[in-house]
């Protein structure tokens, strides 16, 4: 299929007005008629159980109506992690038994007449805890380590060779050991849920990246048949994973509704996000490079640790990535997880390739300096185009790192560089300049879609994707535009409803290539009926056409220069709409994937999985400024480059792009939770303390596209890129911080007081 033509236009958002005046509903945002208003109260204490929960004082606040505890609401059943085939982002339920399994654990809903009396009640409710020492983190007294391979079916340490013997040996090595802290999703939009019942059947609104497995999960948490539920999510106002599967919230939520038999509203406070939804969990990472003294690369092993929960296994895992990043002699790989008492994490933008791929780049890095090396040239060296495991030597679709590297290289002004630490000053400023590689994969799922057209030229496009804020009513909108020879303004696009046909879950940078692949698919078999009405009709300007060589253009079936009104088409065929539902599966899925869909169950294709390898590539420079006296670090530019396959829309990409690229900044020098070692709990649970970048810290951010057609990946040629940006900002920025001034800095966040022994 040739490159459609709108589909690469830099259109802006459809619904860009809508967010900008208001217009668009987010869940909370939603009227409810008569709707009560809901508070949590959240353990104090890490690890134990409640011994009392006392309820006088919060019964007696005026326009109380309810009070939820594991005593009077231990109905909700439990369902699969979502790991093991399941929706929950956490197997811990907390209103099922007095047992603490971590701080902020939800140990009571209150519902009111008003948010302000739900927020009393809550305040005044009392617990008594029987406390037991509670674990911290990584390396605290208390925590349980084991292999995520001994736990997993899905996980398999990627390994070949002897990497022990081939480091050994090897004439030039690193190894190193790196940090990535705890990190919290900080959504502007809070986790909000609002639920409501009529005649048995449930209506959810909560800002989701997953409204099927919402809806399965809850409905089956509830006992209910999943077809009496509904789950609604229009707008999500920042998702980066933490709404992407089910928390407990939302049955309990659904439960209050029930037993009150009137809608409620819950929106937690910032402070709650951090315990009842997900985070980024530490790691830490052994990393050992071995190189010839070309610079080849003869032994890369790599062993790391991943804080989780008690009872799940979280773990991403990103040794997979790491493992086809580069031709190595030999890797031996282990990932393993720490259990502490905390909350279970779970995924925030690029997963596993944002720590693993910082502790890669960032020895790569210092191999380059061991070997007086340029870093790109260290990566030219090692470049590869297929899996470097011998035994399984599966080629990449495409890949254009190197092509990334050089646009980017002559972008920044690289040749410039001079390459020894400190060698590079303005006046006070010690100035470093870095580089990194960036890469993400390229995901495919299942997706149905509904799509109708009507003789005026009107398009209906439906499909339950999600709008997280990356710009999916355009890019799907679009798609439908180019197959159906219309304007983008005379499509309506409907997403984020478990009314509309399933699409992905809003996840690993998929939904642009799974939706499109299905809405391509459905408006092709609109073209097709068209087709043939027009060219087996017995009369009109296209009668008798070969059907190949008809075309959709503005309202009109086209061929050369002779054309007919799309009504001419439908009065032939005697019908009013055209309408095509359509099942899209990928290949490399099973048969069943389909209905696994419709379950809410997520089964995503490509990447490192198949029989070819699919990923996305970037390569990001930075510029680091570390005053020599004071230590103080900015970042005054970044550029990146990045090859992903067609780009859908270069206007909403280059925003995924650069806004990733600063959250990498952000990650690099800001972000950390802080957890209080005794109590193992989070102490800078707030905006004010979570340190984030402002304007004033992030400056020039350069996107550049590298263009690049791969024809294998799907049927419009995209490589996802939600997720690319951010993956290698943090290494490049580590990596400018070391040239700046000499010191490496192996635990992010890299702040003033790290550089302190530099200036
Ligand atoms: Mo993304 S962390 O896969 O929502």
């Amino acid at each position: 299929m040739d490159a459609p033509a709108k589909s690469g236009q830099p259109l802006p958002r459809l619904d860009a007005r809508l967010k900008v005046t208001g217009g668009a509903r987010y869940p909370s945002d939603v009227a409810v008629a008569n709707p009560a208003y809901a508070c949590l109260a959240t353990s104090a204490v890490a690890r134990g159980s409640i011994r009392a929960i006392r309820l006088d004082e919060a019964r007696a606040v005026p326009g109380l109506l309810d009070i939820l505890t594991y005593q009077n609401a231990n109905e909700i059943k439990p369902i699969n992690f979502f790991s093991k085939g399941g929706q929950a982002a956490s197997s811990i339920m907390p209103l099922s038994a007095p047992k603490i399994w971590h701080d902020g654990q939800i140990v009571a809903l209150v519902v009111a007449e008003t948010f302000e009396a739900a927020s009393e009640a809550a305040q005044k409710i009392a617990v008594d805890y029987d406390e037991e020492p509670p674990t911290a983190t990584i390396g605290s007294p208390g925590a349980t380590v084991n292999a995520v391979a001994d736990v997993s079916e899905e996980h398999k340490d990627p390994g070949f060779g002897d990497a022990d013997a081939a480091f050994a040996a090897a004439p030039v090595k690193i190894d190193a050991e790196y940090s990535t802290p705890t990190q919290h999703h900080n959504p502007m939009e809070l986790f909000t849920t609002t639920c409501l019942w009529s005649d048995g059947k449930l209506v959810v609104h909560e800002p989701s990246q997953y409204v099927y497995g919402m809806k399965n999960g809850v409905a089956a948490q509830l006992g209910m048949d999943p077809g009496d539920v509904r789950v609604v999510s229009a707008y999500i106002g920042g998702a980066f994973g933490s709404k992407g599967s089910l928390t407990s919230r939302t049955a309990i939520v659904a439960l209050a509704a029930k037993r009150l038999g009137r809608p409620v509203k819950l929106v937690s406070t910032r402070d709650q996000g951090f315990t009842i939804a997900t985070y980024r969990a530490e790691t830490r990472h052994n990393v050992k490079l071995g190189a010839d003294r070309n610079g080849k690369l003869l032994a890369y092993s790599h062993e790391a640790f991943e804080l989780t929960s008690r009872p799940d296994d979280y773990n991403v895992a990103g040794t997979t990535t790491t493992a086809v990043m580069y031709n190595y002699g030999a890797v031996a790989t282990r990932v393993n997880v720490v259990h502490a008492d905390r909350n279970t994490p779970g995924f925030m933008r690029s997963p596993p390739e944002v720590p693993y791929m910082y502790a890669l780049e960032s020895a790569m890095d210092e191999l380059a300096y061991a070997l007086q090396m340029d870093p790109v040239e260290l990566r030219r060296i090692n470049d590869t185009a297929k899996d470097p495991n011998p035994g399984n030597p599966r080629p990449y679709t495409s890949r254009s790192l190197m092509r990334c590297f050089d646009q980017a290289a002559a972008a920044f002004g690289w040749e410039k560089r001079s390459p020894a630490p400190r060698s590079m000053r303005d006046g006070d400023w010690l100035i470093g300049w870095g580089c990194a590689t960036a890469c993400y994969p390229t995901q495919i799922a299942p997706a149905a879609a509904r799509v109708s057209l009507t003789p005026d030229g009107w398009a209906r496009v439906q499909i339950a994707a999600h709008e997280i804020g990356t710009g999916a009513y355009t890019v799907i909108g679009q798609a439908a535009a180019e197959r159906l020879g219309l304007e983008l303004d005379r499509v309506k696009v409907e997403l984020g409803d478990t009314a509309l046909p399933p699409g992905p879950i809003a996840g690993g940078s998929n939904t642009t290539a799974s939706a499109t692949a299905a809405i391509v698919k459905a408006c092709d078999a609109i073209r097709e009926k068209l087709f043939r009405a027009a060219a087996g009709s017995n009369q009109g300007a296209l009668a008798g056409k070969p059907i190949a060589d008809l075309d959709l253009a503005g309202g009109r079936i086209v061929a050369g220069d002779v054309s007919e009104p799309l009504t001419a088409a439908f009065k032939y065929m005697g019908q009013a709409a055209i309408e095509e539902y359509v099942e899209s599966v990928p290949h490399g899925l099973a048969a069943d994937a389909m209905e696994k869909l419709y379950r809410g169950r997520v089964a995503l294709a490509g990447g490192p999985k198949g029989e070819k390898l699919m990923f996305a590539f970037g390569a990001e420079f930075v510029e680091a400024r570390v005053h020599a006296r004071t230590g103080e670090i900015r970042v005054p530019r970044a550029v990146g480059a990045f090859a992903a396959g067609h780009i859908m829309n270069p206007r909403t990409a280059h925003s995924q792009l650069m806004g990733g690229m600063i959250w990498g900044i952000s990650a690099a020098l800001h972000e950390a939770t802080e957890i209080d070692e005794r109590s193992a709990r989070y102490v800078n649970d707030n905006l004010a303390d979570y340190l984030i970048p402002v304007n004033a810290d992030i400056q020039t951010v350069d996107v550049i596209f590298v263009s690049e057609t791969d024809r294998e990946i799907n049927p419009l040629g995209v490589k996802g890129l939600g997720e690319l940006g951010n993956v290698g900002t943090n290494a490049a920025v580590a990596n400018a911080v070391f040239h700046a001034t000499g010191l490496r800095v192996r635990d992010l966040p890299i702040r003033l007081e790290k550089l302190l022994p530099s200036v």
